[in-house]
C-alpha cells in the first residue's frame, strides 16, 4: 500500500508505529516496576499486564498485517519519558506505601498515553473503512481501559493505606467501621486478609475501638488461630498459575467475597507467606470482648515498624 504523505493513512501508520515501540519499552520496563513493587496485588497487576502487553505487540502485528504492511517502529518519545520517570521513582528510596503508589502513578501515566493514542489510531481506522485494523485496536483499547480501572482501585487503597498511618483522626475511625464488620464474624470483603505494605493492623487500630494487632509470622501460631476460626487458606483465583500460588488470602465461612478465592494447602500458603517475607496481623479479641477475625498480612518490615500497642486516643 503506498503512503500518502500527510494524509490520515500517514497520521495512522505513524501512530501505530509510535504504538509499536511504545509496547514493546514497555515489555522491558514492567517486570521492572514489577519488582519494585511491594505490595503483592500491584505485583500482580503490574505481571499480568505485561501478558497482555506481550499479546498487544503481536497484536499491532496484525494491524500491520491487515494494511498489507510490515510491522515498523519508530521510537516513541512520549512513552520513553513516561518510562524514564518510572525508573527515577524505582531508584529513589521511600517508605513502602508511597513507594508502591508512585509504581501505580506511574503505571497509570502509561495506561492514559496508550489509551489516548489506541482511540486515536481506532478512529483513524474506522474513518478510513479499515474494519480489522479498527477492531483490532479496540480491543487492546478495551484491555488498557481495564487495566487502567483495575490500577485505580489499587492507587485508591494504597493512598488510603499511606494516609492511615499519618493521620490518627482518619484511621480511627476507619477502624471503628472494620471493627465492627469483623467482629460479627461475617468477613466482609475488605476482611479476609489482604497484603499491603503501607498499612497494617496495628496502624489502623486506635482511638475508640481499642483494638490492636499483634504480628504473627510463626506458622504454627498462624494455623492455630486461623484454624479457631474455621478459617482455610486461600488465594486468590487467577492471581497465580505455572508454579506461583498468586494472592494468598484466609477464608473465613461466610465470607461474602468467597466466590474470589480458591483454597489451596497451607503448605503452598506459607510458601507464599515465607518467600514474599510477610507477616499476619491479627486481633484476637473485639472491643466488647467478641473474638475477632480481624487480620491483614503485611510485610515483615512493615509489622516491625508499627509498635503493636494502641495509638492513643
Ligand atoms: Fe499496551
Amino acid at each position: 500500500m503506498a503512503k500518502k504523505v500527510g494524509g490520515p493513512e500517514q497520521l495512522l501508520v505513524e501512530e501505530l508505529q509510535d504504538l509499536f515501540d511504545a509496547e514493546k519499552q514497555l515489555v522491558r520496563a514492567l517486570p521492572k516496576m514489577a519488582k519494585a513493587a511491594n505490595d503483592e496485588e500491584l505485583t500482580n497487576a503490574l505481571r499480568q499486564h505485561l501478558e497482555v502487553t506481550k499479546g498487544q505487540v503481536q497484536r499491532l502485528e496484525q494491524v500491520f498485517q491487515s494494511m498489507d504492511m510490515r510491522p515498523r517502529s519508530r521510537p516513541c518519545k512520549g512513552m520513553q519519558g513516561i518510562v524514564e520517570e518510572g525508573q527515577q521513582v524505582i531508584s529513589e528510596e521511600r517508605e513502602e506505601g508511597i513507594q508502591d503508589s508512585a509504581i501505580c502513578g506511574g503505571a497509570r501515566k502509561v495506561e492514559h498515553y496508550e489509551m489516548v493514542s489506541y482511540e486515536s489510531a481506532r478512529s483513524l481506522a474506522q474513518q478510513m473503512g479499515m474494519r480489522q485494523a479498527a477492531q483490532l485496536l479496540d480491543e487492546t483499547l478495551r484491555e488498557e481501559i481495564q487495566t487502567d480501572k483495575q490500577l485505580a482501585q489499587i492507587s485508591k487503597r494504597l493512598v488510603k493505606g499511606t494516609s492511615s498511618g499519618r493521620r490518627t483522626e482518619s484511621a480511627s475511625r476507619e477502624t471503628s467501621r472494620s471493627g465492627g464488620r469483623q467482629s460479627s464474624g461475617r468477613a466482609s470483603g475488605r476482611s479476609s486478609s489482604r497484603e499491603s505494605g503501607g498499612r497494617s493492623a496495628s496502624g489502623r487500630s486506635s482511638g475508640r475501638t481499642r483494638l490492636s494487632g499483634r504480628p504473627l509470622t510463626d506458622h504454627e501460631e498462624i494455623r492455630r488461630w486461623a484454624e479457631e476460626r474455621n478459617a482455610r487458606p486461600s488465594c486468590v483465583k487467577r492471581t497465580g498459575g505455572r508454579g506461583d500460588t498468586g494472592m494468598i488470602r484466609l477464608n473465613f465461612p461466610g465470607y461474602t467475597g468467597e466466590e474470589s478465592l480458591q483454597d489451596i494447602s497451607w503448605d503452598d500458603w506459607f510458601g507464599k507467606f515465607d518467600e514474599k517475607n510477610l507477616a499476619l496481623m491479627v486481633q484476637d479479641s473485639t472491643a466488647t470482648g467478641e473474638r475477632s477475625n480481624f487480620n491483614k498480612l503485611v510485610s515483615r518490615q512493615t509489622a516491625q515498624q508499627r509498635p503493636r500497642t494502641r495509638a492513643a486516643g
